[in-house]
């Protein structure tokens, strides 16, 4: 789909139809594939998926999931987490990482993040840690990896599991691996909007671990081996042949829109300091800083300065741009985490950034007249004088 630089006066957050109609016709096949094989639970197109998502990510093993939320939710059932424990994870993420936490009956204890890279900040993890804590979840968001090195050093002196949220940064790196295989369980997602999105809901769940991979195996189907005799209570876990099949034909092609995507990263970043937006001193806007050098890019956020964030919101929604604000309320703010006791000031640099953020469109097919028109559009608002 081409889109000309005369007719642009809108670009949204996300357009899925440019990435699917350049594959449409494999697409087709993998559809009609599964279809005549009759095949729709668990089976060849799976087991092709899981193996080339375990190659693509230099992991032992690869489960399909029915969505990131269940990798992780099945994740810490795998590592017998529950009433009494404790799990330490960002307090700026999606839902789902500490949602997951509660589900099993364990508590979250949140942590604060880095002002710079929004991840979670090591420094403060000790402090976080009791005799109660069975799990880390770093949360590498956004596209970005987590500084591993001390949460993986900690966590080993402590003798606590790791769980990675990389929902966000399948195919991201840190020092040469894969993010969500440098601990006990890599846990990702195929949400739409994902850098590998599918077509509905869909995850991914790795370890390296045997033992621990088996009995995620067993969870992921009720717990039983062989059928019908449950050793375990399980669940529900299994991604559809039909979403694997369909992802397969996009996994090939990741490396290509993760290459998009850091593309228009870098487009951004020199438009923007090109009209003093960013980088300097004073600067209106600070742009994503990579901790870790190889973002993927799955979001664009920028942290808009002097309380500035929603009158720039609503100037890019007149303008037609889409916008997201990745997350207005941090997880210790969320009224069902109430009663944990994580009052508003304990971590300030999670609330900061849901006040402060927002992301823009940086989708592969996001045409260089479109970004452009983004970029035009942020710069109209600081141009005008301040109401
Ligand atoms: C950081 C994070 N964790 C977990 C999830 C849950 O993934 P899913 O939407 O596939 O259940 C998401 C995705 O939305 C996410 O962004």
């Amino acid at each position: 789909m081409t889109v000309s630089a005369k007719t642009i006066d809108s670009v949204p957050l996300l357009d899925l139809r440019r990435q699917n109609a350049a594959c449409a016709e494999e697409l087709r096949a993998a559809f009609e594939r599964v279809l005549a094989s009759g095949h729709f639970i668990m089976g060849p197109e799976v087991e092709a998926f899981e193996r080339e998502c375990a190659a693509l990510l230099g992991a032992k093993h690869a489960l399909g999931i029915s969505s990131g939320t269940d990798a992780l939710l099945l994740a810490f059932m795998a590592l017998g987490i529950g009433p009494g424990d404790e799990v330490v994870c960002p307090s700026y993420t999606f839902f789902a990482t500490a949602g997951c936490v509660a589900r099993v009956g364990a508590k979250p204890v949140f942590v604060d993040v880095k002002p710079c890279c929004f991840n979670m900040d090591p420094a403060l993890l000790e402090r976080a840690i009791t005799p109660r804590t069975k799990a880390i979840v770093p949360v590498h968001l956004f596209g970005q990896v987590c500084d591993m090195d001390p949460i993986l050093a900690l966590a080993k002196k402590r003798k606590i599991a790791v769980v990675e949220d990389a929902a966000q940064s399948l195919s991201a790196r840190y020092k040469g691996r894969a993010a969500g295989t440098l601990a006990e369980f890599g846990c990702y997602s195929f949400f739409p909007s994902k850098n590998l999105g599918a077509f509905g809901d869909a995850g991914l769940l790795t370890t390296n671990d045997d033992a621990l991979a088996e009995k995620a195996r067993i969870l992921r189907v009720h717990g039983a081996k062989p059928k019908y005799y449950h050793q375990l209570v399980g669940a529900n876990f299994r991604i559809d042949a039909l979403q694997a099949a369909l992802l397969r034909v996009k996994l090939p092609r990741l490396a290509s829109y993760t290459e998009a995507r850091q593309r228009n990263a870098a487009r951004y970043e020199k438009g923007l300091a090109a009209r003093g937006l960013v980088g300097r001193d004073g600067a209106p806007l600070e742009s994503p800083r990579a901790c870790e050098p190889d973002s993927i890019f799955n979001q664009y956020v920028l942290r808009v300065k002097e309380g500035r964030r929603d009158a720039l919101l609503a100037h890019l929604k007149e303008r037609k741009v889409g916008t997201e604000v990745y997350y207005p309320v941090p997880l210790h703010l969320q009224e069902c985490f109430a009663s944990l006791g994580q009052r508003e000031g304990t971590l300030p640099h999670s609330e900061l950034a849901a006040k402060e953020t927002l992301a823009v469109p940086v989708f592969p097919e996001l045409t260089a007249g479109e970004l452009d028109y983004v970029l035009e559009a942020i710069a109209s608002f600081f141009e005008r004088p301040r109401s």
